[in-house]
């Protein structure tokens, strides 16, 4: 198989369950609204970063699909809240009206939380059948990143940021937590799973957080030279709603000079953990080097 056909068998996988899982734990009278968010695309990023990891280091995939289930659950509920009207009041996302265009405020939040608890649901029904101390760590780093001290922190921050001055050093806060955390979550849960020694941990960190500031800084970027009918959602939208971004603050050249560098690093550090013959090497480049 090659490359692209092992990684759309990868995504199919992740979707399939992603509904068996809904069907299964989500009541009937908020199940729409959720399905309709989860189901309108998305990259899968986290999900495959977590299954990928568990891939390079030779292990068995399966053993982290409820965790990456979890992890795009997560992170489907963010993007739900972030586009409330009270957070960036976007009316599109993954190519379609927004949850809340579409069923309303109140209907929006709660599918959110229904979605932030149906992935801890599905973690501790996996733990509760597979019992060993690692998928306790991997949920808690899960857990961890997801919460204050990451995503939701990054989020807080982030709406300050609208009003206030910030400087760069508080920029890489708010990218470091409201995307980063999750995506090095993403890849140290599957190395955990993986039975990963201390080092190569350390050295997943490292790359987890250049990828996550990364993944930002092409966000920022993309708001501003970006089409809207690749993206899937509303360029211009930090602009709009006077964000402090990478590019506002370091201007565009400054901005993708950056990028450039840290995925360079990004991809030498997964060469010395010997990942570059691996699927996550490949699937990192092409994450890279996107334009949507
Ligand atoms: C969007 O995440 C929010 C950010 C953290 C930048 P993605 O770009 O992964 O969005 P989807 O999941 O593909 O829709
Ligand atoms: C959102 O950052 C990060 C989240 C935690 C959802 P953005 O607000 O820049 O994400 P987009 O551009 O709306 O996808
Ligand atoms: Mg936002
Ligand atoms: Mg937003
Ligand atoms: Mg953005």
């Amino acid at each position: 198989m090659n490359f692209e056909t092992q990684l759309k068998s990868f995504i199919k996988e992740i979707d399939e369950n992603l509904n068996i899982y809904l069907e299964n734990y989500i009541e009937k009278n908020i199940l729409d609204v959720v399905k309709y968010s989860v189901n309108a695309g998305g990259k899968r990023f986290r999900p495959l970063l977590l299954l990928l990891t568990i891939d390079a280091f030779g292990k068995e995939y399966k053993d982290g699909l409820s965790f990456a289930l979890a992890l795009e659950f997560i992170h489907t509920y963010s993007l739900i809240h972030d586009d409330l009207p009270a957070m960036d009041n976007d009316d599109l996302r993954r190519g379609i009206p927004t949850c809340h265009i579409k069923f309303g405020e109140a209907n929006a939040i709660l599918a959110g939380d229904a979605l932030l608890n149906v992935a801890f649901e599905i973690m501790t029904y996996y733990i509760k059948n597979n019992f060993e101390k690692k998928y306790i760590d991997a949920m808690s780093e899960i857990a961890r990143a997801s919460g204050s001290c990451g995503m939701i922190g990054g989020q807080v921050a982030d709406i300050y940021a609208e009003e206030n001055e910030i400087t760069e050093q508080e920029l890489l806060y708010i990218h470091e937590n409201k995307t980063g955390k999750i995506i090095i979550a993403s890849i140290i849960a599957g190395a955990i799973i993986s039975d990963a020694t201390k080092e190569q941990i350390i050295k997943l960190k490292d790359i987890g957080y250049k990828l996550g500031i990364a993944f930002q800084i092409k966000d920022d970027i993309l708001d501003i030279i970006g089409n809207e009918k690749d993206l899937g959602k509303p360029i211009l939208s930090d602009v709009k709603n006077n964000k402090t971004t990478y590019v506002s603050i370091n201007g565009l050249q400054k901005a993708q000079r950056d990028y450039e560098n840290l995925s360079t690093e990004v991809l030498l550090g997964l060469k010395e953990l010997n990942f570059e013959n691996k699927l996550i090497y490949k699937y990192i480049e092409k994450i890279i080097t996107r334009e949507k």
